[in-house]
C-alpha cells in the first residue's frame, strides 16, 4: 500500500433542503423530506471509495441575523434540518462500506442516551458509524435545552472531556465476547462480562452498563473539528479524524503538525488520527470551463455575501451582523465571541490582511472557500491535490458542495475521484468491513 495515499470524506448538511433552488435536483423543494437525494449521494460516495460522509447539524432555527429567523427560512439557510442520527440509519441501510458520521451535540444529549444511540447505529450499520463531537456554540440552541446560553468556550471542552470519558466507558461496558448465544445451555449473555461504569464526576453521574449491548467497533469513530487551542487538545485526546479549515498549505501543515504533537503529548500514536481539510474543487472538462465556473462562484459570493455568509456567521458567533454596514471597513469593530473562535478568527484575519477591506469584500473572498481552492480539469485538480498532500504530509480532504446537486456529486465521484484513483492516490476498493479499519488502512 502506498504511503502517499490519502483519505476522502464528504461534508453534508442534515437534510436535502440544502439543495433547494439548485439545478439538477429535480423537485427538491417538494421532495426534500424523503431520503432519496441523501441515499443517492451516499451510494455515489461509496462507489468512489470515500471513507465517510459527515452529517453536519445544529439544533435550532437561527434568529441571530437581524434578530429574526426570516433570512434563514426564506433562503433555507441552516434550516430545516432532519435528525442526523435517523438520516444516518437510512444511509446505513442503503450502503455496505461507507463510514457515516452524524453530528450530535454534547449540550443536547445526556451521555447515556448518546452512547446508546451511537452504539445502536454502530450495530445496525455493522461497524460503520462515527460521531462528530460538537460542544455547541449557539446560545439559541442552548435555549432549546433548558439553558439561557452556552457555557463559556473552554469550559465546554472541559465538560466534553468528562462526557467522552463516560461514553467511552459505556461503550466498553459489554465485553466484545459477552454474548454467548448458547442455546444448548440456555445462556444468551455472560453476566460476568457486562459491567457497570459507576461514574460520578463534576458534570455527570452515570451508573451503566448500556442496555443496548456490545458495540461492533468497540468504540465508534470519533470525529472533531475544534480549531482553538482547547479544541485541538480535545481532538488530540479523543479523535480518530479531525476536520479543519486551516487556510493554505503552510497553515494546513502547521495545523496537522500541531495536532500530531498534541497527540504524542497525550500518549497517542499520531498516525491514529486522520486530519482532513475542507475543500470544494471546481472541475470542468477543460481548464477554461473550470475557470469560468470558479468566476461564477465568486460572483455568486459577491451577490449572496450579505445573506449566506453573514447569516451563517451570525448563527455560529451569536453576533448580529445585520447591524453593521457591509460596505464599511472592519477594523473599528470588536468581534469577541463565545461561539466558534476559529471561524471568527479566520474572518478577522482576512480583515487584518487588508485593514480597509469591507465586510462585503471579505465575505465574498471567503465564500465557497475551504482550506484550499482547486480549479481545473479532473486530471489537473487530481495532480494538484496530490502535490498539496505531499507538502502538508497528509491525511486527506473533506469535500463539500456549496450548491449540492446530483450533477456536482457526479463530477466529483465519476470525474475527479477516478483521476485520483488512476494516480494511486485514493483507494479503488475498500480493504475492510468497518469504518475505523478503513480509516487506519493508510
Ligand atoms: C468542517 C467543519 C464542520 C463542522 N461541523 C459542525 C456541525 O455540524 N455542528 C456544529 O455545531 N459545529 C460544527 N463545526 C464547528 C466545530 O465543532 C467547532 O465548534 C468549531 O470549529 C470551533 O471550534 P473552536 O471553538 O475550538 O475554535 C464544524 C467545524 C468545521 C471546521
Amino acid at each position: 500500500m502506498s504511503t502517499d495515499m490519502f483519505h476522502l470524506g464528504w461534508f453534508l448538511e442534515g437534510s436535502s433542503a440544502q439543495a433547494w433552488n439548485q439545478e439538477y435536483t429535480g423537485f427538491i423543494g417538494r421532495d426534500w423530506m424523503r431520503p432519496d437525494l441523501m441515499v443517492d449521494v451516499a451510494r455515489s460516495l461509496e462507489r468512489a471509495g470515500f471513507d465517510y460522509v459527515l452529517l453536519e447539524d445544529t439544533s435550532w432555527v437561527p434568529d441571530t441575523f437581524g434578530g429574526s429567523s426570516e433570512v434563514y427560512l426564506r433562503h433555507a439557510i441552516a434550516t430545516p434540518r432532519q435528525d442526523p442520527a435517523l438520516v444516518a440509519a437510512v444511509i446505513a441501510q442503503a450502503t455496505t462500506r461507507l463510514g457515516i458520521v452524524p453530528t450530535l451535540g454534547t449540550y443536547a444529549y445526556p451521555p447515556y442516551q448518546l452512547a446508546r444511540l451511537v452504539g445502536t447505529l454502530d450495530q445496525v450499520s455493522a461497524g460503520r458509524i462515527g460521531w462528530n463531537v460538537v460542544t455547541g456554540s449557539s446560545d439559541g440552541a442552548a435555549r432549546n435545552f433548558g439553558r439561557d446560553a452556552m457555557p463559556e468556550h473552554d469550559e465546554r471542552y472541559v465538560r466534553a472531556h468528562e462526557y467522552l470519558d463516560v461514553v467511552n466507558r459505556l461503550w466498553g461496558s459489554w465485553e466484545q465476547d459477552a454474548i454467548l448465544d448458547d442455546t444448548t445451555a440456555g445462556v444468551f449473555a455472560d453476566p460476568a462480562k457486562v459491567h457497570t461504569v459507576d461514574h460520578t464526576g463534576k458534570y455527570f453521574s452515570v451508573r451503566g452498563p448500556l442496555n443496548s449491548g456490545p458495540v461492533p467497533q468497540g468504540r465508534p469513530v470519533i470525529a472533531q473539528a475544534g480549531g482553538s487551542p482547547a479544541g485541538k487538545s480535545f481532538a488530540a485526546a479523543h479523535a480518530d479524524t479531525i476536520v479543519s479549515t486551516a487556510k493554505g498549505v503552510e497553515e494546513m501543515k502547521a495545523f496537522r503538525d500541531d495536532v500530531r504533537a498534541r497527540m504524542v503529548a497525550a500518549g497517542r500514536d499520531p498516525d491514529d488520527c486522520k486530519v482532513l481539510f475542507l475543500t470544494s474543487p471546481v472541475v470542468g472538462l477543460t481548464e477554461d470551463e473550470a475557470t469560468q465556473r470558479r468566476r461564477a462562484r465568486h460572483q455568486e459570493g459577491l451577490d449572496q455575501a450579505a445573506i449566506r455568509m453573514f447569516s451563517q456567521l451570525a448563527k455560529t458567533t451569536n453576533i448580529d451582523f445585520s447591524v453593521y454596514d457591509l460596505d464599511q471597513p472592519l477594523d473599528t469593530l470588536d468581534f469577541a465571541t463565545n461561539g466558534h473562535q476559529h471561524m471568527l478568527g479566520n474572518f478577522v484575519a482576512r480583515a487584518g490582511a487588508k485593514p480597509d477591506a469591507t465586510l462585503r469584500e471579505i465575505s465574498a473572498s471567503l465564500y465557497g472557500e475551504g482550506s484550499i481552492d482547486f480549479t481545473g480539469t479532473h486530471d489537473s485538480v487530481a495532480g494538484r491535490m496530490c502535490e498539496v498532500m505531499q507538502e502538508v504530509g497528509g491525511d486527506g480532504f473533506l469535500l463539500v458542495s456549496y450548491s449540492l446537486s446530483r450533477r456536482h456529486i457526479a463530477e466529483i465521484t465519476e470525474g475527479l475521484v477516478p483521476a485520483l484513483q488512476r494516480r494511486g492516490a485514493v483507494r479503488s476498493r475498500y480493504a475492510h468491513a468497518t469504518f475505523r479499519d478503513n480509516l487506519l488502512e493508510f
